[in-house]
């Protein structure tokens, strides 16, 4: 059965003597079944070497991005490599925000995410529509493109590592989550993607997990949905809301 998967993206927020405080008086009181769920959590890139020395153990680390190249002569890039170098298992890719704002397109989300699998990290690939997409009848299609995008670089057995983000644009930041019949129409709609693109393997044992404007008041519900797995958490992770999301997805279907 697929494990639970919650990721906490702190995105660019809290001075380090916030995440100091976030990590003592939420991250490090998290009680879950490591059998049942995964939790990891993506602060800034300069504050995951106090992290890492004072998160608990059931807790695991992501950063929010990696670059497209490798090591060397590249001004202000954190490569894969390093990360590996630095024991952070985890890379959230693809995030709409880094689409929309650092211009990275399916096919530079594709190349960093066999990056990152080619040093063994795992991914959080994220995936989703706008809501004109929406609106226009093209959510399908633009996730399948996006996923299409990654296939194209990734071996089969590299999907074993990978976790689907499906994050709708317009629920992200904004308050407005997809219902969680919208978020499961979605849902479903990748597993079959999966199915039949990559296979039955990864149909079965691939977390989609959900992101937009996940709280503690909407998670028992969208956790129902039985093609959802968990969430990607932004705003209510960086307050003690997470505990109460990370408790829902504990408590599961
Ligand atoms: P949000 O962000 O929970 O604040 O909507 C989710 C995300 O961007 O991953």
């Amino acid at each position: 059965m697929r494990r639970y998967f919650v990721g906490g993206n702190w995105k660019c927020n809290n001075t380090l003597a916030q995440t100091q405080s976030l990590i003592n008086s939420v991250i490090n009181k998290l009680v879950f079944d490591t059998n049942k769920i995964e939790v990891a959590v993506a602060p800034i890139f300069l504050h995951l070497p106090w992290v890492q020395a004072n998160i608990q153990k059931n807790v695991q680390l992501a950063i929010q991005n990696s670059s497209l190249t490798k090591m060397g002569a590249y001004t202000g890039e954190i490569s894969v490599e390093q990360v590996k170098d630095f024991g952070i298992p985890w890379v959230i890719l693809g995030h709409s925000e880094r689409r929309q704002f650092y211009g990275e397109t399916n096919e530079i989300v594709g190349k960093k995410t066999r990056l990152a699998l080619d040093q063994q990290l795992s991914v959080m690939a994220c995936v989703g529509e706008k809501l004109a997409d929406r609106e226009s009848g093209q959510t399908t299609n633009v996730i399948q493109a996006q996923l299409a995008a990654i296939k194209k670089e990734l071996t089969i057995e590299q999907w074993s590592k990978v976790v689907v983000a499906y994050e709708p644009v317009w629920a992200i930041g904004t308050g407005k989550t997809a219902s969680p019949e919208q978020a499961q129409e979605v849902h479903a709609f990748i597993r079959g993607w999966l199915k039949s693109q990559i296979g039955t393997q990864a149909e079965q044992a691939t977390r989609i997990i959900y992101g937009g404007s996940v709280t503690e008041k909407n998670a028992a519900d969208l956790i129902k949905q039985p093609d959802l797995d968990g969430f990607l958490v932004g705003g209510a992770a960086l307050k003690p809301a997470f505990a109460d999301i990370v408790a829902a997805a504990n408590k599961g279907r």
